[in-house]
């Protein structure tokens, strides 16, 4: 059912964009870099690191710049951001990004929020940005938004999605990002949805992004898996969600996705008792709770110590058994 598993899962940690962009609190540029410099000892594919956007807009991560000239690039990581106009491209290159992550929406009225512009006039846009990502020689990819539902216009369109995936690999893309942007996916619908782009786009690199806004997160993630897409974007602590989409919330947390992936046998090069222990220190950051849940629960074979008391309820349950009152249980 799951085949493949020789190959290698690819981990995008997108915790310090999309994750820190909804937090309420400012995180320091300090602890910003600190914890991008753990990350990148984990074994993650690619970071996202911030967003060159505005600051009016996204005032979270309005220390782009100093976070990027910062951090430690661990040689093998992609050290990515988003990038959403020429304006946040010419800030990326400043910063010697290795990747511009570009970003519209799948739905007019989402891309009218969140970018001020109808999706005509982000693809004319993104057609510049790519321009000048192809003249610095960094590679582009496009994260589209509200892949498998807008929460204010329902439906998108399976067949729309499809084209609009096509203008993105005209620009020159070289991969594309299919984001469930608030938790509306279901298995089947992404597993239809992502075989039907890779078949039509097979020389794209597709990644999968996925919000667990209603628990869905990790089975989406097996849909897409058995679908044929290798390569996720994940949050740390299952923090995330897009300001400009409402009722927006996590994205699935990596430790939980890891954590199932290794279960089932996958490789995804990802320490996972360090991302528990990052995931501590997010929280501490963030001053908050976090919904991830293998952070709180620990990997599936943690043993726990027994309740008090245990060694006299077995001592009693032996006696009992030699009494012959109780039959042994074969385990
Ligand atoms: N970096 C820094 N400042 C930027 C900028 C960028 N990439 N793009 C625009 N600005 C500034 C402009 O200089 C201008 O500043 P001023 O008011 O001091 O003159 C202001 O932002 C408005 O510029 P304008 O070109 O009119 O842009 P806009 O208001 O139409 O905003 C976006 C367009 C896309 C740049 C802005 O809405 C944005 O950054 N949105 C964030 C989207 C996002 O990250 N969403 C979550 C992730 S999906
Ligand atoms: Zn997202």
């Amino acid at each position: 059912m799951f085949e493949g598993k020789a190959a290698p899962i690819r981990i995008n940690e997108v915790a310090t964009r999309d994750g820190l962009q909804n937090e309420a609190v400012f995180v320091e540029t300090d602890d910003k870099v600190a914890l991008v410099d753990r990350l990148s000892g984990l074994g993650y594919a690619k970071i996202e690191v911030t967003s060159f956007t505005s600051p009016a807009a996204i005032p979270a991560l309005r220390d782009a710049e100093a976070v990027m000239h910062r951090i430690r690039r661990e040689p093998g990581v992609v050290y990515t951001a988003l990038v959403p106009n020429v304006r946040g491209g010419e800030r990326a290159l400043e910063c010697r990004i290795d990747e511009f992550n570009l970003v519209m929406s799948a739905s007019e009225t989402h891309n009218l929020a969140n970018l001020r512009m109808t999706r005509p006039q982000s693809l004319r846009q993104l057609g510049e940005v790519a321009a000048l990502a192809r003249s610095a020689k960094v590679p582009v990819n496009i994260s589209l938004s509200c892949v498998f539902g807008c929460p204010m216009e329902g439906e998108v369109p399976a067949a729309a999605v499809l084209e609009w995936v096509g203008r993105l690999a005209d620009l020159g893309a070289t991969g594309v990002t299919l984001c469930d942007t608030t938790g509306m996916a279901y298995p089947p619908q992404v597993h239809g949805v992502c075989a039907a782009i890779a078949r039509a786009y097979p020389g794209l690199h597709l990644t999968g992004h996925f919000h667990n806004t209603r628990g869905m997160g990790l089975v989406n993630t097996l849909a897409a898996l058995q679908a044929g897409i290798r390569q996720f974007d994940m949050s740390l602590g299952g923090i995330g969600g897009c300001p400009y989409a409402p009722g927006a919330s996590g994205n699935v947390a990596t430790e939980d996705v890891v954590h199932m992936l290794q279960c089932m046998g996958y490789d995804t090069g990802v320490d996972l008792a360090g991302l528990i222990t990052a995931a501590h220190v997010l929280e501490e950051l963030v001053g908050h709770a976090l919904p991830a849940q293998v952070s709180q629960a620990g990997h599936r074979l943690k043993r726990h110590d027994p309740p008090p008391g245990f060694d006299a309820i077995r001592a009693r349950a032996h006696a009992r058994t030699s009494d012959n009152t109780t039959q042994p249980v074969a385990p």
